[in-house]
């Protein structure tokens, strides 16, 4: 595919759960996500769609290079991740950043919105000097709908939707290709939901950021997404475009799941 930005190839991850206490030796294995396939084409966003335990978090974090696939591989730009020099996984890693369900959690509580937000530009050296730093973090805030004012203050000190926003900005600072959205919005108010999903809609369409959006809830999917993949215990049950999909499923479990989601 012409404009593709990431894709896997029959990729599988076992985890080892029971080693024998003696020998070590591998007792039983269980398999996270067995033989996933999809591609993602520049600016366009997969959804990945199952109950809890179907392997879909698995899927982002191999295809963000947070975990390794046991089998299968990665492709970023077309090239093979297992085979990229260091210089080029370094660039895959930044092109592919994460958001994930609690962003409290997910930031370090003892420094500010502004350092957070600094911290990805100092380390990657994307700016010459400490004033072009704070330039690019209002920049980003801007981008966010965040006020300037709350740069000072701590993840603790703003609420749940703010603090989802600083972690979009954190992922959108070092100008990545795709993000992982790992359950955004399901620990937010009903009513923050929507502003968060259509701030990533509209930050997608000025950035053409491509899009891995992780949710159990196919309603959350069925808005963001041009394609989705159904997961059940670790398998890909069916994928394909979001319309077809949703409208003409074949699977009995996306059928559930669509049923299911119309009685919540
Ligand atoms: N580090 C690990 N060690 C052993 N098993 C694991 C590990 N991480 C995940 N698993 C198992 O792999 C399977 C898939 O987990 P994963 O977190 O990818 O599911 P998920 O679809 O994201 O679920 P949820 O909706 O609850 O977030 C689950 O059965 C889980 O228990
Ligand atoms: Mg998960």
């Amino acid at each position: 595919m012409e404009n593709e930005v990431i894709s896997a190839k029959n990729i599988r991850k076992e985890y080892v759960i029971k080693k024998h206490f003696l020998t070590g030796r591998v007792k039983e294995k269980v398999a996270a996500v067995k033989n996933a396939s999809f591609s993602l084409e520049a600016g366009k966003t997969l959804g990945i769609v199952g109950e809890s335990g179907s392997g879909k978090s698995t899927t982002g974090e191999i295809a963000g290079g947070l975990q390794k696939a046991t089998y299968g591989n990665v492709y970023y730009c077309g090239k093979n991740t297992a085979e990229m020099s260091s210089d080029e996984y370094r660039e895959y890693r930044r092109n592919v950043q994460f958001i994930f369900q609690d962003p409290k959690g997910s930031m370090d509580p003892n420094y500010s919105i502004r350092d957070i937000l600094a911290m990805p530009i100092e380390t990657l050296k994307i700016a010459k000097d400490k004033k072009e730093v704070d330039l690019l973090v209002d920049d980003i805030l801007q981008k966010v709908g965040l006020d300037l004012k709350l740069k000072n203050k701590y993840p603790s000190e703003i609420s749940g939707g703010q603090c989802q926003r600083a972690a979009i900005a954190r992922a959108l600072v070092v100008n990545p290709r795709v993000v992982v959205c790992d359950e955004p919005v399901s620990a937010l108010d009903v009513s923050i939901q929507a502003q968060i999903l259509n701030l990533l809609k509209k930050l997608q369409a000025e950035l053409n950021i491509a899009y891995i959006f992780i949710s159990h809830d196919i309603g959350v999917v069925n808005y963001m997404s041009d394609s989705i993949m159904v997961m059940q215990s670790g398998s890909v049950v069916e994928q394909g475009d979001a319309k077809q999909v949703l409208v003409h499923p074949q699977e009995e479990y996306t059928k559930r799941l669509i049923e299911s989601a119309f009685i919540n």
